[in-house]
Formats: structure tokens, C-alpha cells, sequence
């Protein structure tokens, strides 16, 4: 018999920031080789949110974060750790966490970047997790934004139709009530690197004409073999997250899927021994929006009161890397 573990931090309020703009299955068709009925079938997508020229990820992060901390009653003041998942930051220096610190006035914060791809929120969570628990301040901002669209070929139908643009956010603060965390199973195997990885663009292979001309700054994707992995990383996740709180699915009231593709939360939500009406959904809107996926789900989930205070919820993710993670919370 597992010890119910004690949440050490409470994730206070969430937040979410969309672009308007809506790229359909049937805007993609007009652009590459595709269809509606293909793009839906093999991966739940019907449409996405596209960032415009001023919606970088520090701008969308930031509108995420407002959002959250005006639920949490945080002022920006008060935040002591600023931690930012993105794999589309707007600038290699410095940090999308300094400017999203600045655009926000989180001027006590230490503010900076993380690169986990999907699970990115979670493996930040757990972050501020263990800077607060040892001590080192209260109160935690976890943003995460990812602007795909910037990093896709969009002349590349096996991948411009998978991914879209958003940002989500969590205030967490110290509990010591029944609230928050319960348990987290995160890992990383970088010897698969190369199956899910933009090529070029970086310090080693920085950008030059050959490089743009290659197309090598753009995501590269192994999918089948991505998927596969996928399915069998969220379902150790899911395991590890829930025994290690003493939980079964049966416990959960909601499982909140990385949003990649619809097969593989239909995948997870089985394995888990969840049924379809407490798995929330929302890739057939947003597509896969790399890290921001989750929070954004969570954020909406709450607002639509599909879960409120106490509800128990499973989170689980997976990206490049490979990365990923499993997550218990009591909300
Ligand atoms: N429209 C029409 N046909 C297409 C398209 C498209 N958009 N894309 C690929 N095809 C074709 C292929 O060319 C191939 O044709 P062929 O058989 O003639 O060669 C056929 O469809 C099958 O292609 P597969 O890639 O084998 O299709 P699959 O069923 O595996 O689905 C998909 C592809 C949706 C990408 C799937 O593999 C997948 O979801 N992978 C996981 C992605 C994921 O989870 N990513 C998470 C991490 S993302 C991150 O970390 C940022």
C-alpha cells in the first residue's frame, strides 16, 4: 500500500492565450497534398490557431501568465521563480522567460528557459516544485508558449498539418493542504534524438543559404516511429504517475492528454483504464501546440467546469527529445 503523498506546492489558477487566426484542414488543402478526411482520421485535427507577426512567444506567454495570475489574485511582484517551456523562443538571447519577466513586471523573479518539448509544463512544474519545497520562495509562475508555426515547412504534408500556436500558464504556491501535486514521473532517452529534431538553425549548424535552401531549420519527423514510442512513453507516465500517489484510473476525474494526436490519447486513456468522458480533448481544435498543449487543456477544463477544487486530475506527455511525463494533481 502506497502513502498518500502531500502536495507540497497548489497549482493556484491557470491561463491560456489563442491566436484568432483559424487554419483549417481545408485551408491546408489548397497548400499541400492533403485532405480533410486524411488529416482527421489519422489524427483527430480539424484546425489550429496561427500566430501573427506580433504574436511571438515571450508576447503570447505573457498574455497566458496575466491571465492566470489575475485568477490567482498574484501580482506579478509577488512571483518568485519565472520558469518558461518553449521550443520556439523569439531570440536565442536571452531567455523568453527574461522577456516574458519584463512584458509582465515580475521584477523579483528569477526567470528562465526550459527545453523539454511536449511534457515542457510539467517538467517546469516540477521545477518549482522543488525550488519551493526547498525553500527558496512561495510563490511559482510556469508558462508555456510555442509559436509551430514559425519552426514548420509548410510545404511538408507529413508534418505543416500536425502542429498550431498557443500559450498556458500555472500559478503554484506552497500548500500545506490536500491540494496540488500528488506525483510526477518524468524522463528523457536523448538517443533518440534524431527521430523528432530540427537539423540546423543552432550554434553547431548555425543559419547560413545552404542551410534555408536545405530546408534544414524546419522540424523533421520520423511520425510512425514518434508514435510508437509515444503510446508506449505515456503509458509508462500514466503507470508511474498513478502508483506512485496511490491512485488507479478509476480514481481519476480527469485525464488531460498531451495533444498530439487523438490515436495516441485514445491509446493512453485505455492503458490507463480511463473511460472517454473523463479524457479531455481539444486537438480537433488546436492541433499539437507542442507544451502549451496541456496547460491550455487544463485551463479550458476548468473553465468549462468539466473539473473545479478537488477534482483529481492525470496529466501525461511526450515529445522531442525523447521526453516525458506523468502527473497527478489534486486541482
Ligand atoms: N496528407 C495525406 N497523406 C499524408 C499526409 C498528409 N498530411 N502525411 C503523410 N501522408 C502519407 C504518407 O506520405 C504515406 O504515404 P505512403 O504510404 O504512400 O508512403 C501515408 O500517408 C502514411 O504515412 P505515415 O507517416 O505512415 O502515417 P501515420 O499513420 O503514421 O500518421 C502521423 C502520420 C499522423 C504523423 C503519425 O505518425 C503521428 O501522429 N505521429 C506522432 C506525432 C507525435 O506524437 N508527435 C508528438 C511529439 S511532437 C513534439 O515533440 C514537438
Amino acid at each position: 500500500m502506497v502513502k498518500k503523498p502531500r502536495p507540497l506546492v497548489e497549482l493556484v489558477a491557470t491561463g491560456r492565450y489563442l491566436p484568432e487566426r483559424i487554419l483549417t484542414n481545408q485551408d491546408l488543402e489548397r497548400m499541400v497534398d492533403t485532405s480533410d478526411e486524411w488529416i482527421r482520421e489519422r489524427t483527430g485535427i480539424r484546425e489550429r490557431r496561427i500566430a501573427g507577426p506580433d504574436e511571438g512567444a515571450a508576447f503570447m506567454g505573457a498574455e497566458a501568465a496575466r491571465r492566470a495570475m489575475a485568477k490567482a489574485g498574484v501580482e506579478p511582484g509577488e512571483v518568485d521563480i519565472l520558469v518558461v517551456s518553449t521550443a520556439t523562443p523569439d531570440r536565442w538571447l536571452p531567455s523568453t522567460a527574461c522577456d516574458i519577466q519584463a512584458l509582465i513586471g515580475a521584477s523579483n523573479a528569477m526567470a528562465f528557459d526550459i527545453s523539454a518539448a511536449c511534457p515542457g509544463w510539467l517538467f517546469g512544474l516540477s521545477v518549482a516544485e522543488g525550488y519551493i519545497a526547498a525553500g527558496r520562495g512561495e510563490i511559482a509562475l510556469v508558462v508555456a508558449t510555442e509559436k509551430m508555426s514559425a519552426i514548420i515547412d509548410w510545404e511538408d504534408r507529413a508534418t505543416c498539418v500536425l502542429f498550431g500556436d498557443g500559450a498556458g500558464a500555472g500559478v503554484l504556491r506552497r500548500t500545506s493542504g490536500d491540494r496540488g501535486i500528488l506525483s510526477s514521473h518524468h524522463k528523457s532517452d536523448g538517443t533518440l534524438a534524431n527521430l523528432l529534431y530540427r537539423p540546423a538553425g543552432g550554434a553547431l549548424v548555425p543559419m547560413t543559404h545552404e542551410v534555408l535552401d536545405r530546408k534544414d531549420h524546419f522540424v523533421k519527423m520520423a511520425g510512425r516511429e514518434v508514435f510508437k514510442n509515444a503510446v508506449r512513453s505515456m503509458a509508462e507516465g500514466a503507470d508511474l504517475a498513478l502508483s506512485r500517489a496511490g491512485l488507479t484510473g478509476a480514481d481519476i476525474d480527469l485525464l488531460v492528454p498531451h495533444q498530439a494526436n487523438l490515436r495516441i490519447i485514445d491509446a493512453t486513456a485505455k492503458y490507463a483504464g480511463i473511460p472517454q468522458e473523463k479524457v479531455y480533448v481539444n486537438v480537433d481544435r488546436y492541433g499539437n501546440m507542442s507544451s502549451a498543449s496541456i496547460p491550455v487543456a487544463l485551463d479550458e477544463a476548468l473553465e468549462r467546469k468539466v473539473v473545479g477544487p478537488g477534482s483529481l486530475v492525470l496529466a501525461v506527455a511526450f515529445g522531442a527529445g525523447f521526453t516525458w511525463s506523468g502527473m497527478t494533481l489534486r486541482l
